[in-house]
């Protein structure tokens, strides 16, 4: 890749602290062809960042993805620097020190007395206060936040960080280098999580709060978001619950508390007391081997799911009438079951429901579901989330739900329906919103949020939570796809049902829903 030279105002970059995160910038814009000096108070880890980007770029031209002569060009735009003092004709240095305040603090107010007046100093924290550091300053206007992603080179986004007292000039040239080296560059304002850390809370909150619940156990809730949500046919790559595995809880519950914190003890981020006890445990993920699952030489212990129950007799069934029925009825139908289309159920039918928010016991009763059909014996009554696709060719999972007075003949003979195409389904206790609703419904009421405090503009939201998260689609184009209102609709059924303020809906959202319009539409 060769970068946008002429959109690069910057001639020399620093960067302070070598390890996993300074090695990876420095080969982005030495790639770039950006002259980039290193340094570190542990002069063993330029050594090694040095030799290990040499590694790298005689790698990717034996794949093929560097020509030798951009190769030969990078290496030859790397240094070391002996000394911070070394670093005092660099017009930006950006540092990737030790995740602590003072330590942070008092480097820029070392650096102010060794750079030009002109030059720019970045830091690449991810959960301190850019304003708290620059608050130490002389300058603080040129001190701004370049948010980098681990593995730097892979994760294509950086979030350009505006503190309280950053000059506009300083955003916009961090931004257009950023553009230079092919990454997306995405602005946010100097907050807690920024947009990615702040935008990501959502998924595995809530889902931590399902399972705290006890609405589903680990693998159910983790297949349901990785096979039942389908926004044209792209779900989420991994289960909330694998994910945690992956980051390691010892990283990953800071970050819950520390935002929930942060934000005065906003209940949307409200942490689990199951993830708390799990750390405490040592149960932090693949790299204890033991997590929200076991693994055995890296691989992930995972238990067959049950069978479907064989079912001698299918009941005919009855779909209460809602938005959903035309969908549900259309499902049942074309899986074999024979579905009538009377006013009210019959006295045997297995009658099917397809809440939005609220629970399987709350959709037996007409007013909850807010239409004019009958209220309906619960001892017959399963919900289906049909949220997203349940035609036989278009899913890869179904969810349904009892009642706690659902007999078991009628459990038993919707999941075979619901089963018969061999499309697993996933039995969940009564609980309302099931999961993917409840989930999907937090991270569009979350990013959302971001977007009604002007933390960041809604494209860039969207842009980084798809680049930085590698979620199907971005919080406000995911409440696009399901519409607003029915967004809306979920949220406040769990509102009303729980009580809980965490599924207040926000401003943003609801005047977008009132109004028919798109999520990200700015003001
Ligand atoms: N690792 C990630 O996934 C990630 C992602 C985004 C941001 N960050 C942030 O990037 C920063 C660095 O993280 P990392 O994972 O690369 O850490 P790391 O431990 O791999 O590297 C830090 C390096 O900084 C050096 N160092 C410490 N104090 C120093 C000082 N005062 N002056 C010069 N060098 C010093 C250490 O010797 C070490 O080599 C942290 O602020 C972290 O929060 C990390």
């Amino acid at each position: 890749m060769t970068a946008d030279q002429d959109s690069i105002s910057f001639r020399r970059i620093g960067i302070v602290g070598s390890g996993a995160m300074g090695r990876g910038i420095a080969q982005l814009f030495a790639q770039a062809g950006v002259p980039v000096s290193l340094f570190d108070t542990n002069p063993a880890a330029v050594e090694s960042a040095l030799r290990s980007l040499e590694g790298t770029f005689a790698r990717l031209v034996e794949k093929g993805r560097l020509d030798e002569a951009d190769a030969q060009r990078a290496r030859a735009a790397l240094s070391p620097a002996a000394s911070l003092e070394s670093l005092a004709d660099c017009d930006l240095v950006i540092e990737a020190i030790v995740e602590r305040l003072d330590a942070k603090r008092s480097l820029f107010e070392s650096l102010e007395k060794i750079v030009g007046e002109s030059a720019v100093l970045a830091t690449n924290t991810s959960s301190l206060s850019v304003t708290a550091i620059a608050a130490g300053s002389t300058h603080p206007e040129r001190i701004a936040g370049l948010h980098f992603f681990n593995p730097v080179p892979l994760m294509k986004v950086v979030e350009v960080v505006r503190a309280a007292r950053t000059a506009d000039p300083v955003i916009e040239r961090l931004q257009a280098l950023v553009r230079a080296t092919g990454h997306l560059a995405v602005t946010t304002r100097d907050t807690p999580g920024f947009i990615v850390n702040h935008a990501g809370r959502g998924y595995g909150t809530e889902a931590l709060a399902a399972l705290g619940e006890g609405v589903a156990t680990v693998p159910e809730i983790d297949r349901i978001l990785r096979e039942q949500v389908s926004f044209d046919g792209r779900g989420f790559r991994l289960g909330p619950l694998e994910l945690f595995d992956l980051t390691a809880l010892d990283v990953s519950q800071p970050v819950m508390e520390s935002i929930f914190r942060q934000f005065y003890d906003e209940p949307r981020f409200r942490p689990s007391v199951i993830a708390a006890q799990r750390l405490a445990a040592g149960l932090l993920g693949r790299k204890t081997n033991e997590g929200f699952y076991r693994y055995v030489d890296g691989t992930q212990q995972q238990e067959a799911e049950p069978a479907a129950p064989a079912v001698a007799v299918r009941p005919p069934v009855w779909v209460a009438p809602g938005p959903w029925a035309g969908r549900v009825a259309q499902a049942a139908r074309a899986l074999g079951a024979v579905v009538r289309d009377t006013a009210s159920p019959g006295p045997d039918e297995l009658i099917l429901v397809a809440p939005l928010g609220l629970d399987a016991s709350a959709a037996t009763r007409a007013a909850a579901r807010g239409d004019d059909g009958p209220d309906l014996p619960a001892e017959r009554v399963v919900a289906i989330d049909a949220l997203f696709p349940i035609e036989p060719g278009s899913c890869r999972r179904r969810v349904l739900m009892t009642t706690p007075a659902t007999r078991a003949e009628y459990r038993d003979a919707a999941h075979a329906i619901f089963a018969s195409d061999g499309v697993p389904v996933t039995m969940l206790r009564d609980s309302p919103g099931f999961i993917a609703q409840r989930v999907i419904a937090m991270i569009v009421s979350i990013g959302s949020e971001i977007a009604q405090q002007r933390i960041a503009t809604p494209t860039d939201i969207d842009g980084a939570v798809r680049a930085g998260l590698g979620y199907p689609l971005g919080p406000l184009s995911m409440g696009d796809a399901l519409g607003a209102d029915t967004v809306c609709t979920i949220l406040g059924n769990l509102n009303r049902l729980t009580g809980d303020p965490r599924y207040r809906i926000g401003g943003w959202l609801r005047r977008r829903a009132a109004l028919g319009l798109s999520l990200l539409q700015e003001d």
